[in-house]
């Protein structure tokens, strides 16, 4: 497996690329790729750990390199949310920023699998479809926005709340990645009861963590080490996927005849070519219902800034 990590020196890229460091198969390839002149440094750190993961760092000018024979792409590049910033303020920066190392990807990898991290997820994925769209290499079975965030946290608020083990604990997180359109489906966490106190709190805390993490870093930036662990569970998932084995994770995907909106995290069985099956993500409570009907014109909204910020 060869995978890149395009913002690899920022805080998400550091986090991510250690983890990967020490969790990917034997014999794969970890490529670092940021604009930032400290990323050969961090490779060569990375590269003193014992294991059998080779790691190359690429700087400003060799993102053509980093990219080639990529079975995986995962992108946290861009800048971070700081106090009183909303994920879509970071629109105007970061969709430049995600067009044009998606460009490269279609250049390189046009076959690789491409993990969106950097925000607003909701906007930043639908950009990287248009991209590769007009480079005539889309593959909607290829390319993700990372969720994985909301699934995580919605598991430890839960485990810490009731008083169990986070790893008993399964929570389905579906829509969007961003305020409200992010959605916990409490009503079918297994073997755990809510009460309407409890969902009423439970419910805007995930959807609020982000501005959490904003908030108590008092401006030095957003979640990093726990995104790090979020998109490395996604992709040693979907490495393990792509080797063969029976994987489902929550992510942000092209839903085809959906009649929420175009992209929407589901339940995903991935394979090896990325995803294999997009699963129903099952009944709702009233609460969660109305909460979804309630957010979807927004989601809707994100995703056309994306498509009309690519095709203007
Ligand atoms: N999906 C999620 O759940 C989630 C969670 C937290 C943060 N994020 C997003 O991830 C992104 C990165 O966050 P961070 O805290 O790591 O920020 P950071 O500022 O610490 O790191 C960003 C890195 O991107 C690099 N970069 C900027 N432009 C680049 C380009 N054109 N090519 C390559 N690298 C480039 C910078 O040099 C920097 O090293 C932000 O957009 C943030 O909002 C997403």
């Amino acid at each position: 497996m060869k995978v890149a990590v395009l913002g690899a020196a920022g805080g998400i890229g550091q986090a991510l690329s250690l983890l990967l460091k020490i969790q990917l198969p034997a014999g794969s390839e970890l490529s670092l790729y940021d604009v930032a002149p400290v990323v050969p440094g961090v490779a060569v750190d990375l590269s003193h750990i014992p294991t059998d993961v080779k790691v190359t760092g690429f700087g400003k000018d060799d993102l053509a390199t980093a990219l080639t024979g990529c079975d995986i792409v995962l992108i946290p590049a861009g800048v971070p949310r700081k106090p009183g910033m909303d994920r879509s303020d970071l629109f105007n920066i970061n969709a430049g920023i995600v067009k044009n190392l998606i460009e490269a990807c279609a250049d390189n990898c046009p076959d690789a699998c491409i993990g969106v991290i950097t925000n607003p997820v909701n906007t930043t994925v639908a950009i990287a479809a248009e991209t590769l769209k007009a480079k005539g290499v889309y593959n909607k079975n290829k390319l993700f926005g990372i969720t994985t965030l909301d699934v995580i946290r919605s598991e430890t608020f839960i485990a810490e709340l009731k008083g169990k083990s986070t790893s008993d604990v399964h929570v389905p997180v579906i829509g969007g990645h961003s305020g409200t359109t992010i959605l916990p489906l409490l009503s079918q966490v297994k073997g755990i009861t809510f009460t309407d106190e409890e969902v009423a709190s439970l419910t805007p805390r995930i959807q609020n963590a982000g501005t959490e993490v904003v908030t108590a870093k008092a401006g030095g930036g957003s979640a990093t080490l726990s995104m790090g662990q979020a998109a490395a569970r996604f992709c040693l998932s979907l490495v393990a996927a792509m080797q063969g084995k029976d994987v489902i994770e929550y992510t942000y995907v092209q839903v085809d005849g959906s009649e929420d909106a175009a992209f929407f995290a589901h339940p995903v069985r991935l394979g090896k070519h990325g995803v294999e099956e997009i699963l129903p993500y099952g009944e709702l409570s009233a609460f969660e219902q109305k909460a979804k009907e309630e957010m979807l014109d927004g989601l809707r909204n994100d995703i056309k800034m994306g498509v009309d910020y690519v095709n203007s």
